[in-house]
């Protein structure tokens, strides 16, 4: 066993035990930030924290000016409307048309506090949309958290590895679970966390096209919009647009969070835009949980009014502030987050050069975007080993195993905390890594 490891070995040691948990594999983002949080406390030494999704760059200050001058017009005292206030909405759907090339009502664009509400507000109304559906399919690898939220409401959840899965061989897969008539609704993110796949047009046409042939309600996940910065999705009403699924079937709902793109995760503020012909469908069903039948009826005074009675008043100035100063050309949003990109780039030939491997590399023929996220293995390590051991090198990630990945020798990185300061401390610790471990 190495002894002279970068992060003090005997307290790394004694923290694992304490902090019991069984398998570092199996433990939540939130377990290992504060494990680490501990061991960075104790030991006086900061670790290259790459387990969180926590955006590393300055909020913009068009949001922050926004919020202050609602709160200066007193918008704390009011309770805000739950469907949301109508600058935000008018905005949101400009949005929709000049970054998604997609035509929807002022009336369908919602806001919600940050797209984790947005997506337990759309289980607790499409997962109860047809008694004789269980609930939701994932596409994986995915957000642990979604199926936190399944499990907390009692929905029932299938899920597949999309690794083995990519082009031609998605339909097939996607149809053998639809076809069972039990998916209420089918859940992925694009780009992916933890991954950083893309979909292509033809994958997003066949989740499209089986959405619409089993009547399943898709919730298409843009935590990440526009952030595939192989292509440029930052001018509006210009191609390419942010590719997306609402263009091939009926019944979709899309989460549009602001942490990631607009660097606001603090306000927890994002948008939840659904299809016109899923506001306005009925299903009877609905009557057991809301007083209407209406989806976007109960979407908004059901689900939403149980949840949260409305989303943060002045968040939602500063949030409608950015997407109006996107809308009109004046703020390159994309631009702002390219910072990602670079430091992706940089970060996975520093992995790859000291034996690391990138485990989901490509889309279908295409290397994957550098972005948000990228995914490493080393040889002759599982998952749960690599993700412990690079504790005692000031590395902090999480397995792909919580994020139902079948490659369990993978794991999760981020690159948002590491600014390019921090390049010759990890390529220091990784040196020592791939020393003490020979491959
Ligand atoms: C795929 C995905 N969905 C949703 C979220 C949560 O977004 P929000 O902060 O808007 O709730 C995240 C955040 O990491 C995410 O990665």
């Amino acid at each position: 066993m190495v002894q002279n490891t970068p992060i003090d070995r005997n307290i790394v040691g004694e923290q694992i035990l304490l902090s019991n948990l069984p398998d570092l594999g199996r433990a939540s983002i939130r377990e290992i930030v504060r494990l680490v949080n501990k061991i960075e406390q104790l030991t006086g030494e900061k670790f290259i924290r790459m387990e969180m999704g926590v955006p590393g760059l300055e909020p913009p200050e068009i949001g922050i000016e926004a919020e202050i001058a609602a709160l200066h017009k007193g918008v704390a005292s009011k309770y805000p409307m739950i469907e949301g206030v109508p600058e935000l909405k008018r905005e949101t759907m400009r949005f929709a048309k000049l970054f998604l090339n997609i035509d929807v009502k002022e009336e369908v664009c919602i806001p919600c506090v940050g797209s984790m509400q947005g997506a337990m507000a759309a289980f607790m109304v499409a997962n109860r949309s047809d008694r004789n559906k269980l609930g939701t399919l994932f596409i994986d690898p995915g957000f642990p958290v979604q199926k936190q939220q399944c499990r907390v409401l009692g929905h029932e959840f299938e899920s597949f590895d999309v690794y083995d899965y990519r082009g031609d061989k998605l339909g097939p897969k996607l149809e053998s679970y639809l076809s069972t008539g039990k998916i209420s609704t089918l859940l992925y993110s694009n780009p992916n966390n933890p991954s950083w796949i893309s979909f292509t047009e033809d994958e997003l046409r066949t989740i499209g096209t089986l959405a619409n042939k089993y009547d399943v309600i898709v919730i298409e996940d843009l935590a990440y919009f526009g952030m595939d910065f192989r292509k440029d999705y930052s001018q509006p009403g210009q191609e390419p647009y942010q590719p997306t699924v609402a263009r091939y079937c009926d019944h979709w709902l899309l989460l549009i969070s602001s942490s990631k793109a607009f660097s606001f995760a603090g306000e927890r503020v994002g948008m939840v835009v659904i299809s016109e012909k899923l506001y306005s469908r009925v299903y009877p069903d609905l009557k057991r949980y809301y007083t209407s039948d209406q989806f976007g009826y109960s979407m908004i005074y059901g689900a939403l009014y149980a949840l949260s009675s409305g989303v943060c008043h002045s968040a939602q100035y500063g949030l409608a502030a950015m997407l109006k100063a996107a809308n009109d050309g004046e703020f390159n949003f994309v631009e702002n987050v390219k910072e990602y990109g670079r430091r992706a780039s940089v970060l996975k030939k520093i992995f790859l050069s000291n034996g690391f491997k990138i485990v989901y590399d490509t889309d279908i023929d295409e290397p994957i975007a550098d972005g948000f996220y990228f995914t490493i293995s080393y040889p002759g390590l599982t998952g749960s080993e690599l993700l412990e051991d690079l504790l005692y090198y000031g590395i902090s990630a999480i397995s792909l195993e919580i994020c139902g990945s079948t490659r369990k020798e993978g794991l999760r990185a981020c690159v948002a905390q590491v600014h390019p300061t921090l390049y010759p401390i990890l390529e220091e610790r990784l040196n020592k890594f791939h020393k003490d471990f020979p491959k």
